[in-house]
């Protein structure tokens, strides 16, 4: 059965697109991190443009007992694959979003995490899953009958879609695509033999296809052969281009020159909304900032440290990876240690060995530092409303979306200047406190005297300067960081995409 084409009426500068986003999570249908909040809510904000965006993942577990409306819709025939392939339909549960899901129960009926298993270890068939996904993605980019409908535009995310592109590269029929970066520290790498069991054209396998450096690259696929490509801030997009950043691939990015850029995220507002939040126990805006604190005594409960609205609460979100400069957190504690109304309160999932050392550190610093490890979504909101300041010293960050719920919360980001990081956050300089503009505080040198540096000017104001420790609070509260603007960012690379599609379909025929 068709999904119907709702969306309103077209309200965008560009003509109204069809829109198939790809990816392998979505919140809140399952999710790893950022790249699951951003494929949910570029779509819903395309669709307020006007566009028909609709989004396609695998059908785990916990997607399938969320989608709503969820039907069959058709039955896929797949080479090399045994196991009965189905795309179902649905829509997002908290939004009218329509979904399809890719049913191959033996690749994607597993309970977990969609990359790993329980034990942290990559799922030994990766390769054959997300080759599988990516073939189905390209059917649907072609216009599977059943539908009823065909994407203009097909905007993949990841090395997990990244086989879609390449597929779809040389059919006449095919919509422009997009291939966005959200980490090039992730490049779906496999050996040799891999590229041979998975029986992929062997024209792939040359540098102007998906072999790198004799090993099978899914994120190259992507690379090459989509029509724009981009990451997800402008500052990470020049990063990448350079040796330090580029994991090997800044070279081939450099190749790309106009059709490569950097698009900013946004944040959903329906969600990441102080004013409106349910998990909130005392929900608060700009002009009721006084109320935030109510926040910190639920915060310390739910962490086991003293009830004092009084402290100087620092917070942490996020993956335990080395990308996210943990290690310079644990190596300033003794620093931090010095300041007795200082508490640490942190929550994250991992690598095992830093999930360890910060456990260990707990119990070192017992009643001042306290850390939960797992996945926990309510805590994620409770920790950016709860907090005075939120650290994020990552090495190197595309975009990030934790500095920008800060902001939004009116927890001051202490963060390294790299990525989306540097395009998100104000440093407090006396410049910038001067003119109004500073939202939070940065430092220059990925190192614990880099990350003391900042932490120990920010503790100063506002300890010695309440006054301006609030309006940054509240210059941040004010940053426009919706989608809206991004959505247009991307209406406008689609467009592009579609030309430079047109271009090369004129050619072909002349
Ligand atoms: P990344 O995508 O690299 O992990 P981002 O800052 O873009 O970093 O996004 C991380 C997202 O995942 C945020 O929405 C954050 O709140 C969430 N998140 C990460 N780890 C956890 C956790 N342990 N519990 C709850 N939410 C988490
Ligand atoms: C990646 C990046 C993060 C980004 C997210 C969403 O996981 O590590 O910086 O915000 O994707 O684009």
């Amino acid at each position: 059965m068709p999904m119907e084409s709702d969306v309103s009426p077209a309200t965008s500068l560009h003509a109204r697109l069809d829109v198939l986003v790809a990816s392998s999570e979505a919140h809140p249908l399952i999710k790893t991190g950022g790249l699951a909040d951003v494929v949910a809510s570029l779509p819903a904000a395309l669709r307020d443009l006007g566009h028909d965006a609709r989004l396609i993942i695998p059908a785990y577990p916990q997607a399938l007992r969320q989608v709503r409306e969820l039907r069959r819709l058709a039955e896929l025939r797949v080479p090399n694959t045994v196991c009965q392939v189905h795309l179902l339909g649905g829509r997002l549960p908290d939004h009218d979003l329509p979904v399809y899901l890719v049913e191959a129960p033996d690749y994607f009926s597993r309970e977990g995490n969609p990359y790993t298993d329980v034990s942290g270890r990559d799922w030994g068939d990766n390769p054959e899953r997300f080759l599988l996904f990516s073939r189905v993605v390209a059917y649907v980019a072609l216009g599977l009958p059943p539908l009823d409908w065909r994407p203009d535009v097909l905007h993949c995310n990841d090395w997990q879609t990244g086989l879609a592109p390449a597929f779809l590269h040389d059919h006449d029929e095919r919509p422009a695509v997009v291939f966005t970066i959200h980490n090039l520290a992730y490049q779906g790498l496999f050996d040799r033999a891999t590229f041979d069991r998975l029986r992929l054209p062997a024209v792939l396998w040359s540098m102007a296809g998906v072999e790198f450096h004799q090993r099978l690259s899914f994120i190259k696929g992507g690379i090459i052969f989509a029509d724009r490509v981009n990451t997800v801030s402008p500052t990470y997009a020049e990063e990448v281009k350079t040796a330090r950043f580029g994991c090997g691939l800044d070279g081939l990015l450099r190749q790309l020159g106009g059709r490569f850029c950097g698009i900013l995220n946004g944040i959903d507002y329906r969600i990441w909304n102080p004013a409106t939040d349910p998990v909130l126990p005392q929900t608060y805006d700009h002009d009721s900032i006084h109320l935030k604190a109510g926040n910190k005594l639920l915060l310390q409960s739910r962490f086991d440290l003293p009830r004092n609205e009084g402290a100087f609460v620092l917070g942490y979100v996020g993956r335990l990876v080395e990308q996210k400069g943990v290690d310079m957190i644990l190596s300033i504690l003794p620093r931090l240690a010095a300041y007795p109304d200082v508490q640490l309160i942190m929550q994250g999932a991992g690598d095992r060995a830093i999930e360890q050392s910060l456990v260990a550190a707990m119990a070192e610093y017992r009643g001042r530092v306290s850390v939960q490890i797992g996945y926990d979504e309510g805590h994620a909101h409770l920790i950016e409303a709860g907090s005075d300041a939120f650290l994020m010293p990552s090495r190197f960050e595309p975009c990030g979306l934790n500095q920008m719920y800060s902001l939004r919360y009116g927890t001051v980001p202490i963060v390294h200047r790299t990525g989306g990081l540097a395009d998100t956050v104000v440093d407090s300089s006396p410049e910038s406190m001067a003119n109004g503009t500073a939202t939070g505080f940065l430092f220059n040198d990925p190192n614990p005297d880099g990350l003391w540096y900042a932490l120990e000017a920010a503790l100063r104001l506002a300890r010695e300067a309440p006054d301006q420790w609030r309006r940054i609070m509240l210059t941040g509260m004010n940053q426009n960081l919706s989608w809206q603007a991004s959505a247009r960012r991307y209406e406008a690379c689609y467009a592009e995409a579609l030309g430079a599609r047109h271009q090369q379909g004129a050619a072909a025929s002349a």
